[in-house]
């Protein structure tokens, strides 16, 4: 079977849902094998805990989690509509370029639009987000300045139509008020 195949069997066999109790401790390893020089456990944790106001899905192989994303809902201060804070994301490290990435972020789009969730926001690399169409974002500002180097890498996307343009300073809730978080 060609790489292609092999490709739609893995992707065909990804089962993906909403995250559950259990799931903490192996997802919490997905991060530590993922990101070893980076501590996102904390922040990993703080955000399964918020439950309501996150939506967490984790894409698993044979009941094995292989990928988590998770969305934090947030807003614009100043605004009324609720806006979407894409991250963290991670795929096992074994299994990268299998579409497992690509998949969690479209059905996390679906999530969101059933949520009435239309503006998401990430602060990651252009190369990737790209291919989902989001563009760089200038007129909701990050919580904390961010370095120059990092500019282009705040980005966003419109799932669908949005009534008032959004302008103004993104409100997170405490897992993301870190300044590391938004910084080199
Ligand atoms: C980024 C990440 C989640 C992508 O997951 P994945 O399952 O490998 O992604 P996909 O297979 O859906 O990738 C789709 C495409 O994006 C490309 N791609 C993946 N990471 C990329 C990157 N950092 N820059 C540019 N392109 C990238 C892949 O080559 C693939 O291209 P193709 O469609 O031409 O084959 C995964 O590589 C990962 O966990 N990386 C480390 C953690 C990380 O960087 N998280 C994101 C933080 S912002």
């Amino acid at each position: 079977m060609g790489e292609r195949g092999k490709r739609g069997l893995m992707i065909s066999k990804l089962d993906i849902r909403e995250c559950r109790p259990r799931d903490v401790t192996e997802i919490e390893q997905l991060y530590v094998d993922v990101f070893p020089d980076e501590d996102l456990v904390p922040l990993v944790r703080k955000l399964l805990g918020l439950r309501q106001s996150v939506i967490s899905l984790v894409g698993s192989l044979d009941n094995i989690i292989v990928g988590h994303i998770g969305f934090t809902f947030c807003h614009v201060e100043g605004g009324k509509s609720k806006v979407a804070l894409l991250g963290p994301l991670a795929v096992t490290p074994t299994l990268h370029k299998q579409r497992i990435g690509s998949t969690l972020v479209q059905t996390g789009f679906k999530h969101l639009e059933n949520s009435k969730i239309c503006y998401v926001l990430v602060l990651g690399d252009p190369a990737y987000y790209s291919r989902f169409g989001f563009k760089a974002e200038d007129k909701v500002v990050t919580p904390y300045p961010l370095p120059a180097e990092w500019r282009g890498a705040w980005q966003s996307i419109k799932l669908c139509d949005v009534e008032t343009s959004l302008e103004g300073k993104l409100s997170v809730p405490g897992p993301w008020r870190q300044i590391s978080l938004w910084t080199t």
